[in-house]
C-alpha cells in the first residue's frame, strides 16, 4: 500500500516535509495554459466537511514543467493533468510524457466542462494513452450516474488505474446573511461526508474492473484507510485531514498498522478486497471495536 496526498491538497514546496513522507506526490492539477481560478471566497468549511471553489487555479503546463518539477527533484511525482477538452488532456500528457521525473499521469476528469460520461472517460483517456507510455489513473467522481460503468470506460480507454473519488457539488450558506459562503455559490464538498461516498465508489469499481485503486475521501484516521482497503483500495491518498494534520500520513501509517494488527492482517495487501470476502466476516477474537462512533445519537436505529 502506498500513502499519497489527494491533489491540490498539499503543496509540496511549501510543505516539503510532508511530501516527503508520502510514497508518492500527487500535484494540483495542471491544464495547458495558466489559470488564476476563482474569486475568493474559494474556502469553506461545513460541519461535515470543507467546500472549496479553487477553479483549477494553476501555473499551466509550461511554468509548472520550468519552474516547479525542478524543485520537486527526490520526490515520486504524479503529475495530475486537467483540462476542458479531450484536445487538453492530450496537450498535458504529451508534454508530461517527455519529462522521466513524472511517474504518473493522473487525468482528472471532473474538471468543468468535461463530461464525465462514460463515452467521453473512454474517449479521453483513449486519447491521453495515445501520447504517454506512463502509468495513468483516470480521478474519478461519484456524482454520476453509475461509476463502475464509468470505470469500465476508463478501463477500455487504456487507463492504468482509477483514483476514487473526487468532490462532490455542495453549498452551505452563511448563518447570519444567509448568503453563500463561497463567491460562487456552490463548490466541491471533501472530507469525512464523502467517506461513505467513497466506500461506495471504490466496492463498486472493485468489482467492475481489474484495475488498481487509489481510494480517498475523508480519510483521517487509520480505521478510515482501513475500510477503503477494505471495500477494494490498493493505494490511499490522503486530502482535506492535511489542511487540518500535517502529522496526518505518519499518524495515519501507524493507526492503521495497528488497525491491520488487529484484524489479524500481516500486511495492509491482505486487507484488500476484505469487503468483498462474507468468509471474513467472522469475528476476530483479536478484533477491537470501538463502537459505531460516526452513528448521529439522534437517528432512530429501528427506522
Ligand atoms: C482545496 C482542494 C483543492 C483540490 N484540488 C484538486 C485538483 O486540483 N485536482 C483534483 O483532481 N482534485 C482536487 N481536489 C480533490 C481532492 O484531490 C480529493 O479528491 C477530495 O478532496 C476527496 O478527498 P478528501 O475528502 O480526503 O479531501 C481538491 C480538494 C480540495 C479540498
Amino acid at each position: 500500500m502506498r500513502l499519497l496526498n489527494a491533489s491540490g491538497c498539499l503543496d509540496a514546496l511549501t510543505a516539503p516535509e510532508v511530501a516527503a513522507g508520502l510514497d508518492a506526490f500527487v500535484t494540483k492539477t495542471v491544464t495547458p495554459r495558466p489559470r488564476g481560478g476563482n474569486p475568493p471566497v474559494r474556502i469553506a468549511e461545513t460541519e461535515v466537511g470543507m467546500l472549496n471553489a479553487i477553479g483549477l487555479a494553476n501555473p499551466g503546463i509550461d511554468r509548472f514543467l520550468s519552474e516547479h518539477l525542478p524543485r520537486l527533484a527526490g520526490l515520486t511525482v504524479w503529475a495530475s493533468a486537467g483540462g476542458f477538452s479531450t484536445r487538453d488532456y492530450v496537450e498535458v500528457c504529451d508534454r508530461l510524457d517527455e519529462h522521466e521525473e513524472v511517474a504518473a499521469i493522473e487525468l482528472n476528469l471532473s474538471c468543468p466542462n468535461v463530461d464525465e460520461v462514460p463515452e467521453s472517460v473512454e474517449e479521453t483517456v483513449g486519447a491521453a494513452r495515445e501520447v504517454t507510455r506512463k502509468p495513468l489513473y483516470a480521478k474519478l467522481s461519484a456524482a454520476v450516474a453509475d461509476i463502475a460503468e464509468t470505470a469500465r470506460a476508463a478501463e477500455a480507454g487504456g487507463a492504468d488505474g482509477l483514483s476514487l473519488v473526487n468532490t462532490i457539488k455542495g453549498l452551505a450558506l452563511d448563518e447570519r446573511t444567509l448568503q453563500p459562503l463561497l463567491a460562487r455559490g456552490a463548490g466541491g464538498l471533501s472530507g469525512p461526508a464523502l467517506r461513505p461516498i467513497a466506500l461506495a465508489a471504490v466496492h463498486a469499481c472493485y468489482r467492475a474492473v481489474k484495475l488498481p485503486i487509489v481510494g480517498m475521501g475523508g480519510v483521517a484516521t487509520g480505521r478510515d484507510a482501513l475500510e477503503l482497503l477494505a471495500v477494494g483500495a490498493r493505494d490511499i491518498a490522503l486530502g482535506t485531514i492535511l489542511f487540518a494534520d500535517p502529522g496526518a500520513p505518519t499518524r495515519i501509517r501507524s493507526e492503521l498498522e495497528a488497525e491491520l494488527a488487529a484484524h489479524g492482517f500481516a500486511h495492509p495487501g491482505n486487507a484488500v478486497g476484505a469487503a468483498h470476502r462474507p468468509e471474513l466476516s467472522t469475528l476476530n477474537p483479536r478484533l477491537r471495536v470501538n463502537g459505531k462512533k460516526y452513528l448521529h445519537k439522534r437517528i432512530n436505529m429501528a427506522g
